[in-house]
């Protein structure tokens, strides 16, 4: 089966054809255009901005992508993400299944972000569920349990900010570049981790839920009391504060793998890249639940793309799960678990 998978839910203009071949998903071709370059003046996504771009590029990309192949499936993102954005790409999405009488699956990003992790596998049948995930996100920071293909638990979300967000923001107030994620994560790796005193909020509750405003507000305090004036300090406040959001992912993570007896934890999102939370938790696990077996994306798939919706959307078409052209629609706040 040949997927072409195509995504527009924020500011990457994404396609990518993937080929579900015995026990593999392999991807024939990948193409993200990223709109960094043109949202970083603005310091953060602009929606108009976003689906206006994604309007000019997204069929030269799917053009690009296809070459002279045509694909069986169409999988497009349809939510949650910015509704000016999605649009572009559920168009486009809508006139080609309409013009070729190829069937389309309609695809959560959130779903494209965990079925990220199969992409890399060698035995796509090898995953075994239930998995707990991790989703840690520009967006989202959750913790969902996927009992079957399709079937998802929520079990706690952030009250506030998304951990991508909290990453982009103090960024900012250190005064690196939209997204700063991975400069933070780039800078943490010659700091001391203890070098400031930071919350872990809500690591002592008792539930799932996460809140990282708190912990934004503490580097800001403390950013107001000491001002920074070199690269050491800099980085000093990068790795304490990704020390804090390590600890805090880390062990509630772990207390829901244990309590869900989870057979594999997986994680996914554009902070799934980050190299310590990628260690710690791959480390906690070895040293607590060694029996379970640690996903994750590869470096590529952890951000937004394309060849995520497409493995999504091969789980839906062995199902049938396709939804007309004329059916189709967006939905910005679409919830993937309740
Ligand atoms: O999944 P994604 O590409 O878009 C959303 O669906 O939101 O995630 C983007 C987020 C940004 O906040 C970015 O700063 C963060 O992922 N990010 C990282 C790293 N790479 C990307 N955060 C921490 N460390 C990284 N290496
Ligand atoms: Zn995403």
């Amino acid at each position: 089966m040949l997927i072409l998978g195509i995504e527009t839910s924020c500011d990457d203009t994404a396609a990518a054809l993937v080929e579900a071949r015995g026990n593999r998903l392999c991807v024939r071709k990948d193409i993200v255009s990223s709109q960094i370059a043109i949202h970083q003046k603005y310091g953060g996504v602009v929606p108009e901005v976003a689906a206006r771009n994604h309007a000019e590029n997204i069929i030269p990309i799917i053009k690009k992508t296809l070459g002279k192949t045509k694909p069986e499936v169409i999988a497009v993102t349809s939510g949650p993400g910015l509704a000016t954005a999605l649009l572009v790409g559920v168009e486009v999405a809508r006139t080609l299944s309409y013009a070729w009488k190829f069937p389309l699956v309609s695809i959560n990003h959130i779903e494209g972000h965990i079925y990220a992790n199969w992409l890399s596998a060698r035995n796509i049948f090898d995953i075994k569920l239930p998995a707990l995930i991790l989703i840690i996100s520009g967006g989202h920071t959750e913790l969902v349990l996927m009992k079957q293909h399709g079937a998802y638990q929520l079990l706690g979300k952030t009250l506030d900010d998304a951990v991508g967000e909290c990453f982009d923001k103090v960024g900012k107030m250190l005064g690196l570049a939209y997204p700063a994620g991975p400069q933070i994560g780039a800078l943490a790796l010659s700091g001391t981790r203890n070098a400031i005193s930071l919350p872990r909020p809500m690591l002592e509750h008792k539930n799932y839920s996460f809140s990282f405003a708190g912990l934004k507000t503490a580097v800001l305090y403390h950013l107001q009391k000491h001002s920074v004036k070199t690269q050491r300090e800099r980085a000093d406040i990068c790795a304490s504060f990704e020390q804090a959001i390590a600890d805090v992912l880390v062990s509630k993570t772990m207390r829901a793998a244990k309590e869900y007896q989870a057979h594999t934890v997986i994680m996914g999102g554009g902070v799934a890249a980050n190299t310590y939370i990628r260690a710690s938790l791959k480390n906690a696990l070895a040293r607590e639940m060694p029996k379970t077996t640690f996903i994750k994306p590869a470096l590529r798939y952890c951000t937004d793309n394309a060849a995520m919706i497409a493995a999504a959307g091969y789980f839906h078409a062995v199902k049938n799960d396709f939804t007309p052209w004329n059916k189709l629609v967006i939905d910005p706040v679409w919830e993937l678990a309740i």
